[in-house]
């Protein structure tokens, strides 16, 4: 075990919905390993954020041991973090509630999230537009510090501190306000489509493709009709973008520089891509094929995380319960 003491508290969430992408890989799983010795960590599992997506107990169970599994092939040590599941701690379904009655509805229309949501779908859930004020308890109930997560959960966190303040202002002061990290170099990892690479919009690469489903991937980037001794401009170019992500700093300024000057072809830029990718994901899908299978050790994690988890929400909640004045 490790020593937490005087160490600040990171937590982060990753739902239980498919595969993971290099998206979420680089946006906000590869910082909850970075990040595991220098703070006393929360790698946790939304699975009631998922429920608004995911109506199948098939799936979500799957999805849920998935996650688990992911998280432990690349690198978290359950010894060093607390890593459970959101639906063990209900008490931030009952914190959720709280933060509802002080929140308002137009407050809530800002969010980004929503906002994507209503436009694509009329029948949109209740838990979507409610989505932000769950994601607040699960980050204050357990008195986070740092929240890692990919630029497009940013408002998420500032929406967080927002409730805090709230709260604390009304009942008098509860919550810590939460800092959110955002790796600046990474931001947005973008798809094989050019848009922000996302399970919804079918231009991932999965975080443990096997060798084929790698060369689908890259071979279905759209790129224009340049020749090769054409020059390109890299930045307009889906393939750099991804270059970016898995060639070493030398390779990269060659690949750049033969764009620019012409002599480098679509085919030859994937060619590269691929076997960077492939030299990339071979040894996490290895190690990840040495602990899928193993239920009991996913179960065994997840009760551990989720005793822990419990125990420190319910302090917190004793506390909010007497400043909102139910407990007599
Ligand atoms: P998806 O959009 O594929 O459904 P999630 O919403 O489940 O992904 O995101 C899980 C985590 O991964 C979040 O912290 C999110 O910010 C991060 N993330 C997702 N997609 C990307 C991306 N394209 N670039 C950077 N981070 C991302
Ligand atoms: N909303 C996050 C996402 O879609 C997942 C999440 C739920 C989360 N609760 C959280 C992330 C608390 C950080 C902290 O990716």
């Amino acid at each position: 075990m490790t020593d937490n003491r005087n160490k600040k508290i990171l937590l982060s969430g990753l739902k239980p919905t498919g595969r993971p992408h290099i998206g979420n890989y680089f946006g906000m799983m590869k910082q909850m390993v970075d990040l595991q010795d220098e703070y006393e960590s929360f790698p946790f599992i939304p699975d009631y954020h998922a429920l608004t997506s995911v109506q199948s107990a098939e799936e979500m169970r799957r999805d849920i041991a998935n996650v688990v599994i992911d998280f432990l092939a690349i690198g978290l040590d359950p010894e060093k973090v607390t890593l459970f599941k959101q639906s063990d701690v209900p008490q931030v379904t009952e914190l959720a509630w709280i933060f509802n009655c002080i929140t308002s509805m137009p407050y809530l229309m800002r969010a980004h999230a929503f906002k994507d949501a209503e436009a694509k779908n009329k029948e949109i859930n209740v838990g979507v537009f409610d989505y932000p004020i769950l994601m607040a308890a699960d980050i204050l109930i357990q008195d986070a510090d740092v929240v890692p997560v990919g630029k497009d959960q940013k408002q998420h966190v500032e929406m967080t501190r927002d409730i805090a303040q709230k709260f604390n202002s009304i009942f008098g002061e509860t919550f810590k306000l939460p800092e959110v990290k955002v790796i600046e170099t990474v931001e947005v990892i973008l798809g094989t489509d050019g848009q922000k690479m996302s399970k919804s919009y079918k231009n991932t690469i999965e975080l443990f493709a096997e060798d084929v489903d790698i060369v689908k991937a890259v071979m279905s980037i759209p790129t224009d009709s340049r020749e090769i001794n054409e020059p390109k401009n890299p930045e307009e170019c889906h393939i750099f973008a991804l270059h970016k992500l898995f060639a070493g700093k030398e390779q990269l300024f060659e690949i750049k520089d033969r764009y620019e000057k012409g002599g480098m072809g679509y085919k030859e830029s994937k060619d590269i891509l691929i076997e960077n990718v492939k030299k990339f994901i071979t040894p996490l899908r290895e190690k990840r094929k040495e602990f899928a299978n193993n239920r009991g050790l996913v179960l065994e994690i997840l009760k551990k995380g989720g005793l822990v988890a419990h125990r420190r929400a319910e302090e917190k909640m004793k506390e909010v319960r007497e400043k909102i004045g139910i407990t007599l």
